[in-house]
């Protein structure tokens, strides 16, 4: 089997983001600006595993388990190396060299044949789209403003009345069986059917681009609106969100996701050129979506229809998003209109300024429990009032917190005060995990211990102070310690820098991989070369290293009665105080 090559495995590595990585696994927490995770390696309950986006690295403060995205896939998938390389590429859509990834071709043939019959369904619908079989389609689309660059971006497609999508596919290969299993085709007493006959298609993919389903829309007005692919072994409604594999790019760019209900709205949003657009086909959100959107912004914007319908959606699924970490904004839509619509009606300028116009989570909600408030009743406004301050305790800004205080006291013509008697009591003691959690690790350490992990830190971070340490010291008192010193020594003569999420990969101890994220993840120790901080803690090893060797004669010396050995003890002892104290006088010079 063929080594992997370094450049290749690090040029993956820099497009495969650990937050991304570790969030397909685990729902990920943050915490002001640092991102968490309950840590996998351990029996954890509350979020250990800290994931440092800056060095692309993760690191358990509680067990030490750390590493990059190949480590953590690798552990936690328990698979070689050799495949957490290769998931990691599938997961980011890297393309690896051939003879890397034919092992990615061993995905179960039979699922591979479902791909294939969406893949033909897809073509066939598209294609007939533009055939004298679906002029009413086509024009449809057009009286909806659907344009041609719209239907060839989005695939759109006609699914033709008497089942000859089923009878093509059959054409091309496909058995019933596997038509019946990718929801393609039914079967009932008038035989084999076709599930979207008549109606214009919408292709939906899966996060890696493949198409796996369709939406489908009725041209007529007695016919039940969608109908959607139902769950199949590669079509999972709870799983996907429309368009996702196109935007995803898009919102990470734009830092935020525009969350909406159908399949119309995003097409609208494209045309008006807002591209960070997700569709959950419905009014609900589900955990896996959500790890979806988590792995591509750390903001979403809500942007559900103006009835009740939408508004309740986007209360329900802003509180999953909020308890799952996220920011949140509103698009405040009192038009009664959905996107796709303002889109139609008023054009797609009007949208773009539209997709702008937002409130705070906080604003949405007060106005959105008003609707069902009656303020003048004593018993509802209480608990109005407790809801409401339950939720402004939540708010991180001090000043947001008091503006909405002061909002609520308007609107209820209560003071601060009394509104306070209904907040939630605050608890100033730190929880026991908050303690274990707080960086202990410094005080702790020994002013050795430090020194060596303030060199080996600073060496880390640049190959000036790998060569001061050469040249200065030339190795370190801790066995483990100097192991990494010397692999950082080594790593320097064929690499100008050490980019850490890549460096790991050469490192093959666990324990120099843990040494190494424990090091470069605290923040104690210096994160550029800084010469004096460097020569303080090289001063302070070689002391501790001389006072180590004086303690060693002693002892030896005591030993022995020989006058010859005892005269040659003293006069090695002697120079070894005297270079001590050479050390001394030169702290106090510099
Ligand atoms: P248009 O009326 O074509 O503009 O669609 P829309 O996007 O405005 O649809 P609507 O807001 O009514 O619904 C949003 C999403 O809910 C759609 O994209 C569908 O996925 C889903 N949906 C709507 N109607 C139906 C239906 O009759 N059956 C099913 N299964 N899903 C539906
Ligand atoms: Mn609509």
């Amino acid at each position: 089997m063929p080594e992997i090559r370094e450049e290749e495995l690090n040029s993956l590595r820099s497009q495969a983001d650990i937050a991304e990585v570790v969030g397909h696994y685990l729902p990920l927490v943050k915490k002001g600006k640092a991102l968490s995770a309950v840590c996998p390696f351990h029996d954890d309950h509350d979020p250990s595993l800290n994931i440092n986006t800056d060095r692309q690295i993760y690191k358990c403060f509680v067990c030490g388990a750390g590493g990059n995205v190949f480590t953590f896939v690798r552990d936690y998938e328990k698979i070689s190396f050799r495949e957490a390389v290769i998931k990691v590429a599938d997961m980011v859509g890297f393309k690896l060299s051939a003879e890397l990834s034919i092992e990615t071709q061993s995905v179960d043939p039979a699922i591979q044949r479902l791909y294939s019959c969406l893949k033909d369904g897809v073509q066939f619908t598209h294609y007939n789209l533009n055939t004298i079989n679906a002029s009413d389609a086509k024009s449809y689309l057009k009286n909806r403003g659907i344009n041609d660059a719209i239907i060839d971006k989005f695939e759109l497609g006609y699914n033709p009345d008497n089942d000859e999508l089923t009878k093509f596919l059959k054409a091309k290969g496909h058995s019933t069986e596997d038509l019946v299993k990718s929801n393609l085709t039914r079967i009932n007493e008038f035989g084999e059917k076709d599930v979207f006959a008549g109606r214009i298609t919408f292709p939906i993919h899966d996060p890696q681009g493949r198409p796996v389903g369709f939406s489908a829309r009725a041209l007529q007005k007695d016919l039940a609106k969608y109908v959607n692919t139902a769950e199949t072994p590669i079509y999972s409604k709870g799983r996907l969100l429309y368009n996702y594999h196109r935007a995803k790019t898009a919102c990470r760019q734009a830092g935020e996701t525009l969350l909406v209900e159908g399949v119309t709205d995003v097409l609208a949003f494209d045309k008006a050129g807002v591209y960070n657009v997700l569709a959950t086909l419905g009014t609900a959100c589900t955990k896996d979506q959500i790890r979806l959107i988590r792995q591509i912004s750390e903001k979403v914007v809500l942007c559900y229809d103006g009835d009740t319908a939408g508004q309740s959606a986007t209360y329900k699924i802003g509180t999953g998003l909020l308890e799952a970490g996220f920011k949140l904004e509103v698009i405040s839509n009192d038009t009664g209109l959905d996107p796709d619509e303002i889109c139609q009606k008023h054009g797609a300028e009007t949208l773009a300024a539209f997709s702008r116009k937002r409130v705070s989570w906080l604003d949405f909600l007060i106005e959105y429990r008003l609707k069902s408030v009656d303020l003048n009743n004593y018993s509802q406004k209480k608990e109005f009032v407790r809801v409401m301050m339950n939720e402004i305790a939540k708010v991180n800004d001090r000043f947001d917190r008091e503006m909405l205080v002061q909002r609520l006291s308007t609107l209820t013509k209560l003071t601060a005060e009394q509104m306070g008697l209904l907040a939630p009591r605050t608890t100033t003691t730190p929880s026991e995990s908050q303690l274990r959690k707080s960086p202990v690790l410094a005080p702790r350490l020994s002013k050795l211990e430090w020194a060596e992990k303030e060199i080996l830190g600073q060496m880390l971070t640049g190959r000036l102070a790998a060569l001061q340490f050469r040249d200065e010291l030339g190795f370190l008192p801790d066995r483990l310690n100097n192991a990494l010193a010397m692999t950082i020594l080594d790593y320097y003569r064929n690499h100008s820098e050490i980019l850490l999420a890549d460096f790991i990969n050469t490192l093959g101890d666990g324990a120099l991989v843990s040494l190494v994220t424990e090091i470069s993840n605290n923040e104690i120790y210096y994160k550029e070369y800084n010469q004096r901080a460097l020569r303080d803690a090289l001063t302070h090893c070689k002391a501790s290293m001389l006072d180590h060797q004086i303690d060693q004669l002693k002892t030896e010396a005591k030993k022995t009665d020989d006058l010859v050995k005892r005269q040659s003890y003293a006069k090695q002892l002697e120079d070894l105080r005297n270079e001590k104290l050479r050390l001394k006088e030169q702290k106090k010079e510099d």
